[in-house]
């Protein structure tokens, strides 16, 4: 079994709120991260996906293939955009990395072309990272 990762980077703007609570639960919960106006993070986001190479081309996926499908499945949708207001598949959803990690991994997984979705990783900072390998849970939208 070979496990081949994909890495890109986007930028976004996020707030951390629940609109079930109030302001000062949500203050106490999220910090600095419930600021009114958003704040932003540079994420690293790495896909990773496993299988056998394919023995006519040694390949288990081609990276320009997955390259592609991660650029207009997530990269398209999330980067330079404000991830509450901007992200149609994001609607309601609290914006944590541990949410967007498994919303992306949803979107992605029935769309390659060979191999399985395996991990994906997302560094949201320098120091925090979440990794995901598709033990699903449910994931409120609020409003
Ligand atoms: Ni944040």
């Amino acid at each position: 079994m070979v496990y081949i990762t994909r890495r890109i980077t986007f930028s976004a703007a996020h707030r951390l709120f629940n609109p079930t609570l109030t302001d000062s639960e949500n203050e106490l919960i999220y910090d600095k991260c419930n600021n009114i106006n958003y704040h932003g993070h540079n994420y690293h986001l790495e896909v990773t996906v496993k299988g056998i190479p394919n023995p006519k081309t040694g390949y288990l996926i081609d990276l320009k293939l997955l390259k592609k499908i991660i650029h207009d499945e997530i990269f398209m949708h999330v980067d330079h955009k404000n991830l509450n207001l901007d992200v149609p598949f994001l609607t309601g959803v609290i914006t944590s990395v541990e949410n967007l990690i498994a919303i992306f991994w949803d979107i992605l997984k029935d769309k390659l072309p060979s191999g399985e979705l395996h991990k994906i990783k997302i560094w949201e900072t320098e120091n925090n990272m979440v990794e995901y390998f598709g033990e699903s849970f449910e994931i409120p939208r609020y409003e």
